[in-house]
């Protein structure tokens, strides 16, 4: 029997982002299926994510793994095409802006079915990003776009997107920061297992290819943070992902000492750590918002943003991978008095989306 809904989703953030909607289909009895693309499929990345969320295992799960954006793209277009004609759903969502959300949205664009893009309206305008095709390409074949914030909603309708397509509805990293945050506090003993103390390490996350994949790049970045680290007198926690872990070992770059590289985290043993740390230092894009929401100062190593709220509320400063640069975006970021407001929503994202949704429109009340 087919479903009134499909979710594609693929990689770390868009399990933890998309659990909230899938939560929200279960309470509202909601037929759906998950369609993995196996875009990530090692444990830390995969499987501790639905664990820990709460989730069902998905209906299907494509396998496909890892290879070149063609290949990896292509695999998966051909794998959700044959389940969304076996499925026929009336709605598609996928979430981001990854190679999987790419797929789901090309396969579904071509099919009598139509596509819900959350996150929508991110830019960084940045084409070499291969995040920023994927994101356009998919606003631009959606039927309804989830523009987490007025600022996403504003670059939609400036190219041309019409308005009667786009609900503005927060993020849904709130609803899955507040659902998960305080069991982070009761269940987590990463602080302990890590030796750390509140308040008194810097937290890193680096993965983005346009960083890891360039050695000078990716070295500048490790000796910034390392300096900025010593000057302020405490440690980084640096939670590997594994592009960044294999490119290390091919540029045979040395970590600095106060740079304490840990596996990729479970998500509540992140939460903890971002709550605790006294300053991030990322590239991630899901990253920014959760320091922005937790309240703690970032600094993003990368040239631009497509999330410029968290810039504008005082709560990111862009810096780039000089490391100059990183040092003065620390010791400026230090002196913030961390009082913004959350500009990514109330935590209400994931009902929102499925009261738009138009499969389930006619079944819950508006
Ligand atoms: C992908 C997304 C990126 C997102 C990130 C989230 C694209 C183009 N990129 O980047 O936008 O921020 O996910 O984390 O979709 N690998 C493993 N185990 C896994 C998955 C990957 O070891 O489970 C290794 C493989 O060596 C692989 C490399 O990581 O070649 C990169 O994986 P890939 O999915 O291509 O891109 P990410 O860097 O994870
Ligand atoms: N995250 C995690 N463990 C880690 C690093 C990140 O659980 O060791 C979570 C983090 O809380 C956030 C998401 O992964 O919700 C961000 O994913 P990532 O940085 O891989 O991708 P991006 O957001 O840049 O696409």
């Amino acid at each position: 029997m087919g479903s009134d809904l499909a979710i594609v989703l693929g990689t770390r953030p868009e399990i933890i982002k998309l659990s909230p909607v899938i939560h929200e289909c279960e309470q509202r009895d909601i037929s759906y299926t998950v369609i993995h693309t196996g875009q990530h499929y090692s444990d830390n990345l995969d499987s501790v994510f639905f664990e820990q969320l709460e989730l069902p295992t998905p209906e299907y799960n494509l396998g496909v793994g890892s290879d070149s954006h063609g290949a990896q793209t292509g695999e998966m277009l051909a794998g959700i095409e044959e389940i969304l004609l076996e499925e026929n759903p009336d709605t598609v969502l996928v979430q981001g802006d990854t190679n999987s959300v790419l797929a789901g949205a090309i396969a579904t664009s071509k099919l009598d079915m139509e596509l819900g893009h959350v996150e929508a309206g991110l830019r960084s305008f940045d084409r070499e990003m291969p995040e920023e095709t994927n994101r356009v390409v998919t606003d631009h074949m959606a039927d309804y776009l989830f523009a987490p914030t007025e600022q996403s909603k504003e670059y939609l309708l400036e190219e041309g997107i019409p308005a009667d397509r786009i609900t503005v509805t927060g993020n849904t990293v709130v609803d899955a920061l507040h659902r998960n945050r305080k069991l982070a506090e009761r269940k987590s003993s990463v602080l302990d297992d890590l030796g750390l103390e509140a308040g008194e390490f810097f937290l890193m996350t680096a993965h983005r290819a346009e960083n890891v994949d360039d050695e000078s790049r990716f070295r500048g970045l490790l000796s910034g943070v390392s300096t900025a680290a010593a000057q302020h007198g405490v440690d980084v926690v640096y939670p590997i992902h594994p592009r960044a872990e294999a490119n290390l070992d091919a540029f045979d770059l040395s970590v600095p000492h106060n740079v304490r590289l840990v596996e990729a985290q479970e998500y509540l043993d992140f939460l903890q750590l971002e709550s605790a740390a006294r300053l991030i230092l990322t590239d991630s894009g899901g990253v920014q918002e959760e320091a922005c929401i937790v309240g703690v100062p970032c600094v993003t190593m990368r040239d631009n943003t497509e999330r410029p709220e968290t810039v504008s509320v005082g709560a990111n400063r862009l810096c780039g991978v000089e490391p100059s640069a990183i040092t003065a975006s620390v010791d400026f970021m230090t002196e913030t008095d961390n009082t913004w407001e959350n500009p990514f929503g109330d935590g209400t994202a994931g009902q929102t989306i499925i009261r738009e949704a138009a499969t389930v429109r006619a079944k819950v009340p508006r």
